[in-house]
């Protein structure tokens, strides 16, 4: 159907550009038509014909320019406009007038006291409520719970993409709204779930996380993302190009290019959002490995997807519709039985956590 109607408008388009040039062609052939008879019966001078014919087509040619030209405004118009609409936009989140510094800035506790938020796009819904819990120094605490519990959202607000509606955040006991933003997110790396790699060499890459570091650095950070191994097997090392968008790289190399990233920027707070999609099993070795190393003396937030990563969290929290439903030590919490043991049996195909803890495998389980 829209084949057919395709053909019949570039035919219509075909006729139309076909009746057009007859038309200036015939008419160019009349003039010139009227030129020569003028000359041959002696009204008018060879000379002057000619340079008519060149005046002619010296402004017919202006006129074509000019209105290319006057069309190149119009669109440039179009996109200045929209530009411009872009840049007049107003920040919701600005930088406190005389910003704070946060004391002991090498370590860092993270305080949710009391915190309520619902997104501006989503005022009916209440996207955490009421949340309360502190995060000591070091810690790893995991974060669990069904798709839509607000655990992405915790991260949005650590970050101050959105200021909570209610209740405070604090890191070190200073309320992130004290802060300018650049300390602030300075504090923090992140590992997001489906990381950006962007069409340059590996060493730039990596020093996305620290534009400023050299590159030793960059080098002694892939070492300690013990990603080095890997980039170093690549057919020009560090300089090479890793293609648009990552295209060259699988899953588990972009995350642990990410880690990398987030050890060079060597916060005290990591947010990590752990990749749902599986990866082989040797794959995500590299990748636990890496982060285990990341997490190293660090205060750690993962929204866990894998057994390994909420076995090895000193702490798990239960989210459910933005509330903490269950919060212990992994141990505790599997001898609950609640909700995180059903979450477990489910998410990390294990029967019955609680029950049968003795019998869950060593090995990574995926979904
Ligand atoms: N940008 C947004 N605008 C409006 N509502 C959102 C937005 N992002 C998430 N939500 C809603 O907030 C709730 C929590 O979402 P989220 O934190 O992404 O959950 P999780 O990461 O635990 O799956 C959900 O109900 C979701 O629909
Ligand atoms: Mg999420």
């Amino acid at each position: 159907m829209s084949f057919k109607t395709a053909v019949a408008r570039i035919r219509i388009r075909a006729l139309m550009a076909a009746v057009v040039i007859a038309g200036i062609s015939s008419a160019i052939v009349f003039v010139l038509w009227v030129g020569a008879r003028q000359v041959s019966q002696g009204s008018l001078s060879s000379g002057e014909f000619a340079s008519f014919i060149l005046y002619a087509g010296l402004v017919a040619s202006s006129v074509s320019t000019m209105a290319e030209v006057w069309g190149d405004i119009m669109r440039a118009a179009g996109a200045a406009g929209r530009l411009l609409e872009l840049l007049q936009a107003e920040a919701q989140i600005e930088d406190p007038a005389q910003p704070s510094h946060i004391p002991q800035a090498e370590q860092a506790s993270i305080q949710f006291e009391n915190v309520s938020f619902h997104y501006p796009a989503n005022p009916g819904r209440t996207a955490i409520d009421q949340l309360s819990i502190e995060i000591l120094p070091g810690e790893t605490v995991a974060l669990v719970g069904p798709s839509g519990a607000g655990k992405s959202t915790m991260f949005q607000l650590l970050l101050r993409f959105y200021d909570i509606t209610s209740g405070s955040l604090k890191i070190n006991g200073v309320d992130i709204r004290a802060l300018s933003l650049a300390e602030l997110r300075g504090m923090m790396a992140i590992v997001p779930q489906e990381p950006v790699i962007f069409s340059a060499n590996a060493l730039e890459n990596i020093r996305y996380g620290r534009p400023d570091a050299s590159d030793a650095e960059v080098i002694a950070a892939a070492r300690a993302a013990l990603v080095a191994p890997f980039i170093e097997r690549l057919p020009e090392g560090y300089q090479t190009f890793l293609g648009e968008r990552g295209t060259r790289l699988s899953g588990g190399e972009r995350q642990r290019i990410a880690i990398a990233r987030a050890m060079l920027k060597n916060a005290p707070i990591l947010l990590l959002d752990e990749a749902t999609s599986a990866l082989d099993t040797e794959a995500e070795t590299l990748v636990q490995r890496g982060l285990e190393a990341a997490m190293q003396g660090r205060t750690t937030l993962v929204i866990a997807h894998r057994l390994a990563t909420v076995q090895n969290a000193d702490r798990i929290l239960v989210l459910d519709q933005g509330r903490i439903v269950e919060h212990g030590t992994p141990a505790e919490l599997s001898r609950k039985g609640g909700l995180y043991s059903r979450l477990a049996s489910q998410q990390f195909g294990l029967h019955g956590l609680g029950a049968d803890h003795h019998h869950a495998p060593q090995s990574d389980i995926r979904r």
